[in-house]
């Protein structure tokens, strides 16, 4: 017989009282609880993850920041003592690995300085400002295709489709190949990116793609972010067609889930808020943007797409929030514990769409800080307001213990997001 109505119990009632399971269905649907109870009782946790693979996990928003920007941690596979990489036995042959190696969320100072110098003076935030009435424009079409249909599917109609387009247009895709990067970036997502032999296909597909393309683009340059990374020069220095083709590749890898977890987590989240998401509509009708401007800081605090950063390797002991970790092991900062630590935030459970001193750890910190946040506000605005514009009445078409979401380590978002609304012509 349960005891206790689990009705109306208040958020911190809901922390585990002993070590919870973490990586099962339940943590997929809500790891906050989970988080909570490891940030107070074991803020730097050695787990072993699904793969087998040990880890610390990072909790705390104070050691997070500590983590994210600590050069003592390295972002190269290689220092990872008990990983394939380190043994060598990734698979992948010589040439080919060290290709896929030299992107910004593998390596370290002074090449990692050198890359992002160059591809930070191609992607410009000019360059995304001028991108804005494209991405309404994209928006729009992509609403058109359901809005009188009265329901739809927002991640498989919407949040899933805006950022491929975007990126494609932005890099220089043509029009013609961008439902192709759309069938392999379906096969990425559905997959989680594992080593399974469509998604490794799919890699394979879009990566001589983007080689093929750089070469043509190199002989016949457009106003498009491929010429100028391959143009863009740094006292002297250019990209190798090489480091183009990688660069080309993290941007689309960096730039799509993220935005489409960024989008369905976003709307997810304003549905299940109907007082915020009205304090939104109410704002957005008068004109202004910056509740808007503010609320996609939040919703990106309050429930964003990157669960966990990237990987990082200890080079040498370091101790993290008191725990000594040992050179070799891999640590995990887990951003969306960091970002509700009520030691930084305040009622950091609640949605506030006009918090301000909300200085999340969404897009990480330090050198490797989000490289594509000035795309992403854009989109993420973009998407949210039409939405709410166009479609003022969505609801949700299902209840939220039948949503679904993916158990990814780094990713967190819905795999299907049903809406129903009034049908426009
Ligand atoms: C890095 C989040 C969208 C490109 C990162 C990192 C985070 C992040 C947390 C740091 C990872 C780490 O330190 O381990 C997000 C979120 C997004 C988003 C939440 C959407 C809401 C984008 C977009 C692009 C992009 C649209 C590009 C088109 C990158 C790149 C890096 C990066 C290239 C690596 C930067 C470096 O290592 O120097 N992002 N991202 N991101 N992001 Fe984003």
């Amino acid at each position: 017989v349960p005891t206790g109505c689990p009705m109306g119990r208040p958020a911190e009632d809901s922390v585990p009282a002993a070590a919870p399971e973490l990586f099962t269905w339940e943590f997929a649907t809500d790891p906050y609880p989970a988080y909570a109870w490891l940030r107070e009782h074991s803020p730097v946790h050695r787990t072993t993850l699904p793969s087998g693979v040990e880890a610390w996990l990072v909790t705390r928003y104070a050691d997070a920041r500590q983590a994210l920007a600590d050069t003592r941690l390295s972002k190269n596979p290689a220092h990872h003592t008990g990983s394939a990489h380190a043994k060598g036995r990734t698979g992948i042959p010589g040439e080919r690995k060290a290709e896929l190696m030299t992107h910004l969320l593998n390596i370290d100072p002074p090449d990692h300085t050198r890359l992002r110098r160059l591809v930070a003076k191609a992607f410009t935030p000019r360059r995304v400002a001028a991108f804005a009435p494209r991405v309404q424009e994209l928006t729009d079409r992509l609403i058109d295709t359901f809005v009188a249909e009265g329901e739809a599917d927002l991640i498989h109609d919407f949040a899933f489709p805006l950022p491929i387009y975007a990126i494609c247009e932005l890099l220089g895709v043509p029009a013609e190949d961008q439902d192709d990067f759309r069938d392999w970036a379906g096969m990425m997502i559905r997959h989680g990116g594992g080593p399974r032999g469509g998604v490794a296909r799919s890699v394979k597909k879009m990566r001589s793609y983007l080689a093929e393309l750089i070469h043509r683009k190199r002989e016949n340059p457009g106003d498009d972010l491929i010429s100028d990374l391959i143009r863009t020069s740094d006292h002297g220095e250019h990209l190798t067609e090489n480091e183009a083709a990688a660069m080309a590749f993290i941007l689309l890898f960096a730039g799509f889930e993220t935005t489409v977890n960024l989008i369905g987590n976003g709307t997810y989240a304003l549905l299940r808020n109907p007082g915020e998401r009205e304090r939104l509509q109410r704002s957005l009708a008068a004109g202004e943007t910056g509740l808007l401007a503010t609320g996609l800081e939040e919703l990106l605090r309050y429930d964003g797409p990157v669960e966990l950063a990237t990987w990082r390797y200890a080079t040498e002991p370091v101790t993290l929030g008191g725990q000594e970790i040992a050179p070799g092991d891999p640590v995990l900062v887990v951003l969306a514990a960091a970002d509700r630590d009520p030691e930084r935030f305040r009622d950091p459970d609640t949605l506030d769409l006009a918090r301000i001193d909300n200085q999340h750890v969404g897009y990480g910190h330090g050198i490797h800080y989000c490289l594509g946040a000035p795309l992403a506000r854009l989109e993420g605005r973009t998407a949210l307001a039409t939405l709410l514009r166009r479609l003022p009445d969505l609801r949700l078409a299902v209840e939220p213990d039948d949503l679904r979401w993916r158990g990814g380590l780094i990713m967190r978002g819905l795999r299907t997001l049903p809406v129903r609304f009034t049908p426009r012509p």
